[in-house]
């Protein structure tokens, strides 16, 4: 099954109302384990309240928190099939940490997949896993909820979701800081584009 092409300009996506999501919903079902598909609609509910907080476009939050990980394959070779067909070109840390790239895999098969060509959308979903400097409103809101969302469990979550409410620069700062004690801990290769958005958020917050 096909889903229809969806139109162009999210302020439209609004206005279609739940057809438009339910028509995401059940392709995404098909295409992500269950366990994923209840992660991606805690992420895009937790992604909607912060645009509401935050003013961002709460449609494009939403849809982008729907479909962040529909590329993430629990497939190391299923990702990197899928790398080498859309012609993404893998940096010297994801060609070892591959799982990183099923932010960039998962904005393409939106576009793909989903028919979705709002390039605001797509950049927040391209780069969820390591974050990068200059994010937009909309590409921190879709990093923390990934962190966020009700479903999460794991020690300082909770004064997270506080801290997100309250400032989203200093809760960024927080999940920035969480990934990389985790990276760390597990022996991981850290990603310099989480090093230089979280120097980035530091510098920012001290003007
Ligand atoms: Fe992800
Ligand atoms: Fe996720």
């Amino acid at each position: 099954m096909c889903i229809k092409p969806i139109p162009r300009t999210p302020e439209v996506w609004g206005s279609l109302g739940e057809t438009f999501v339910e028509d995401i919903k059940e392709r995404l079902q098909q295409m992500i384990s269950a366990d994923r598909y209840t992660h991606s609609l805690g992420v895009a509910e937790a992604a909607t309240g912060l645009a509401q907080l935050y003013g961002a476009s709460v449609e494009k939050a939403r849809i982008a928190g729907l479909v962040h990980d529909c590329g993430k394959s629990e497939s190391k070779n299923i990702l990197l099939n899928r790398v080498l067909e859309f012609g993404i070109v893998m940096d010297e840390i994801e060609q070892v940490e591959t799982h990183l790239l099923h932010g960039p895999v998962s904005a393409e098969l939106a576009r793909r997949e989903f028919g979705i060509d709002d390039e605001e959308v797509l950049s927040a979903i391209r780069h969820h896993t390591t974050g990068r400097v200059w994010m937009s409103l909309l590409e921190k809101i879709v990093y923390l909820a990934d962190y966020i969302e009700p479903g999460r469990c794991f020690p300082g979550v909770d004064e997270l979701r506080e801290l997100a409410w309250q400032d989203l620069d200093t809760a960024l700062i927080r999940a920035m800081d969480l990934t990389l004690a985790h990276v760390i801990r597990r022996g991981l290769l850290i990603h310099p584009q989480t090093v230089k958005a979280r120097n980035w958020l530091i510098g920012n917050s001290k003007k």
